[in-house]
């Protein structure tokens, strides 16, 4: 089936992207495995004319904001991270109102039509960097209240935050890095800013995905409790096999990151369905912000 991928792909001029949290063959099949800024960054700059992007929905839209002319395909149909539809663009507005001196912040993590109502993007690896760069002192940070939280340890501004959070963050907890910690002692512990912060106040680093993988290879330790969804220890041990990788928790699974296998993979070059497409007027707006987040 790889070698099937790798001719359709060649004969499509595709490029293949996959999220850190793909199941181990479709990373193995990848182009480019990386967190949500890498895989932005990445459908901005591509030569290709199909873009084959395994991940969820919110992903796969960024790019195809990004890449106007190219197709880009999202193997698993209706694959969706549910944090990304706890804010709609309605509530927004609602906030808007009232703080309207406050700059907007989305998370990628977000639908289109919210990123078309905010000044700026950000991903968990340069929230504090975006909100730091804004000359406002009042900040709307939508969806993700425990991203937003973590942000505000870094600034002064006043980050006014929704009430969204991704299901398989929100639910790690401090006892449970306590019993990690107790299981491997020598262990770091790294958490993804999506978690709680009493989850966040007990860990060691807090990083975005490829954040965790950076450290992982330059940390002089041998083991590392991962507080993130369990897909990202497969990239953990790939690029680091010499060191030890134990899940803060074996339950932290997002459904809809593994929805996509190697034959939707292939059924997606063979079809170039189904299709991401959003439509220009909202495309337009969501654009300024995600390139203003691409050029700090
Ligand atoms: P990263 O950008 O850190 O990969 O996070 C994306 C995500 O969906 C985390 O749950
Ligand atoms: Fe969304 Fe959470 Fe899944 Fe990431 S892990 S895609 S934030 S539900």
């Amino acid at each position: 089936m790889l070698e099937e991928i790798l001719a359709l792909k060649r004969e499509r001029n595709a490029a293949i992207l996959a999220h850190n949290y793909q199941v181990p063959e479709v990373q193995d099949a990848a182009d480019l495995v990386g967190d949500s800024l890498e895989l932005s960054r990445a459908a901005a700059r591509l030569d290709a004319d199909v873009i084959i992007f395994c991940g969820v929905d919110f992903m796969a839209e960024t790019a195809a904001i990004l890449s106007p002319d190219k197709r880009v395909v999202l193997p698993a149909k209706g694959a969706f991270c549910p944090m990304a539809h706890l804010v709609n663009a309605e509530q927004l507005r609602e906030m808007k109102a009232q703080h309207p001196d406050a700059a907007v912040v989305a998370y990628v993590n977000s639908s289109a039509d919210v990123k078309a109502e905010s000044d700026i993007c950000c991903t968990s690896a340069n929230g504090v960097q975006v909100v730091k760069s804004l000359s406002e002192d009042e900040v709307i940070f939508v969806p993700d209240r425990n991203l937003g939280a973590y942000v505000q340890r870094f600034t002064d501004k006043k980050v006014l935050t929704a009430n969204g959070y991704c299901y398989v963050h929100d639910r790690l907890t401090p006892l449970e890095v306590e019993a990690a910690r107790r299981s491997h002692p020598q262990a770091e512990v790294l958490v993804h800013p999506e978690c709680r912060p009493e989850v966040i106040d007990v860990a060691d680093f807090v990083y975005s995905t490829s954040g965790m993988s950076r450290h992982a290879q330059k940390s002089e330790a041998q083991e590392f409790i991962i507080g993130t969804e369990v897909g990202m220890l497969y990239r953990l041990k790939k690029d680091n096999p010499d060191k030890e990788f134990y899940p803060l928790s074996e339950a932290a699974i997002c459904d809809n990151m593994k929805k996509t296998s190697l034959d939707l993979v292939l059924i997606a070059l063979q079809t170039l369905e189904p299709q991401v497409v959003v439509p220009e007027n909202i495309a337009a707006r969501a654009r300024k912000a995600i390139e203003r987040m691409l050029a700090i």
